[in-house]
């Protein structure tokens, strides 16, 4: 089979085929990764992955940057602010150029909604473009690993039967956005929990979520809950009343969680987390209950998978052993 996708840049419309093929190569790519073999499957030999991140990140472009080694792929970290950016080139000369210089794929992170889809209509029919985080609106990437560790809790045919809540700042959350996108597809009930500032009826009403103002009826049989962390670089002023009052009413903790979820229920925090904020230290190192780690360690997994999608001629052939 030939590769499904020119470009990864959005968490909406994949088809539950699709998106079952994806996770089987994803967590083909987890397997080959625990089964302590050496790092080293040049399937992506001669290929250019270029990194470029127009705002902070730690997982994200760590694994495509390993991702990217793992797959025996050549890899440029592109820094905005020590490149000509900084003298007054556009970002679109700046891809202009690098591409001159022959690249594969761009995986971009940038503050501006829209930025990929406008990349892909300029730069597509010669390059890859993979989304590694767009404004507020997607993280097709981060939707993909959280659903893939949905998936090693319970089969993906199975998750429709299931209840996530989503909690904290929603509104401003593009970690959000994307798994009420890319959720529609799995078809699980979400329900979304959070202060009156942080959550769009807008959101709700597109997604066509329950929404509420308290914890106690989103854990309420919740068998996942994630949490977000409050994402500070993109808020208003005022939107919370006090950090104290956030943390009192909507803080995941051991407390929280034995009051209102079912014991079985686990635990998803995309990162980065703020300790003793939206989450306590306790329980996002709960092994019994978090699922934290085994995101990172699927984000890598998902990350080879999205570049083989787009880069080999043949994703799903590949042997791992
Ligand atoms: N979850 C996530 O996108 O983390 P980073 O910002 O560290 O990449």
């Amino acid at each position: 089979m030939s590769a499904p996708f020119p470009h990864l840049i959005t968490s909406a419309g994949w088809s539950f085929t699709r998106l079952s093929q994806f996770l089987s190569l994803a967590q083909a790519c987890r397997t080959a990764l625990d089964s302590g073999a050496p790092k080293c499957w040049p399937v992506l030999q001669g290929k250019t992955v270029v990194n470029l991140f127009w705002e902070p990140s730690t997982r994200t472009r760590s694994s495509f940057e390993l991702a990217a080694r793992y797959l025996g792929a050549h890899v440029l970290n592109f820094e905005g602010s020590s490149s000509s950016v900084s003298k007054g080139e556009t970002l679109f000369d700046t891809v202009d150029s690098l591409l001159q210089m022959g690249v594969d794929a761009f995986v971009v992170r940038h503050r501006e909604d829209g930025l990929h889809q406008r990349l892909v209509d300029t730069f597509g029919a010669k390059t890859a473009v993979l989304n590694a985080g767009e404004g507020v609106s997607d993280h097709p990437t981060q939707a993909l690993l959280d659903v893939l560790t949905l998936t090693q809790q319970v089969p993906l045919e199975a998750l429709k039967d299931k209840k996530l809540a989503i909690v904290g700042d929603i509104k401003h959350s593009r970690v959000a956005q994307a798994n009420l996108s890319l959720l529609q597809t799995v078809g699980i009930d979400v329900h979304c929990a959070g202060p009156e500032g942080l959550l769009s009826e807008a959101t709700a009403q597109q997604f066509n979520c329950p929404v509420h103002r308290d914890l106690a009826p989103a854990l309420k049989d919740a068998d996942f809950v994630m949490t977000l962390r409050l994402q500070k670089e993109r808020q208003e002023q005022g939107v919370i009343e006090s950090l104290e009052q956030f943390t009192e009413r909507f803080q995941l903790n051991h407390t929280t969680l034995e009051r209102y979820a079912p014991p079985h229920v686990k635990l998803l925090h995309p990162g980065p987390v703020n300790r003793e904020v939206e989450l306590s230290s306790a329980l996002m190192d709960d092994p019994a209950i978090s699922l934290i780690r085994e995101q990172v360690r699927n984000g890598l997994a998902v990350r080879m998978a999205a570049l083989l999608v787009l880069l080999h001629p043949q994703p799903y052939e590949v042997t791992w052993v």
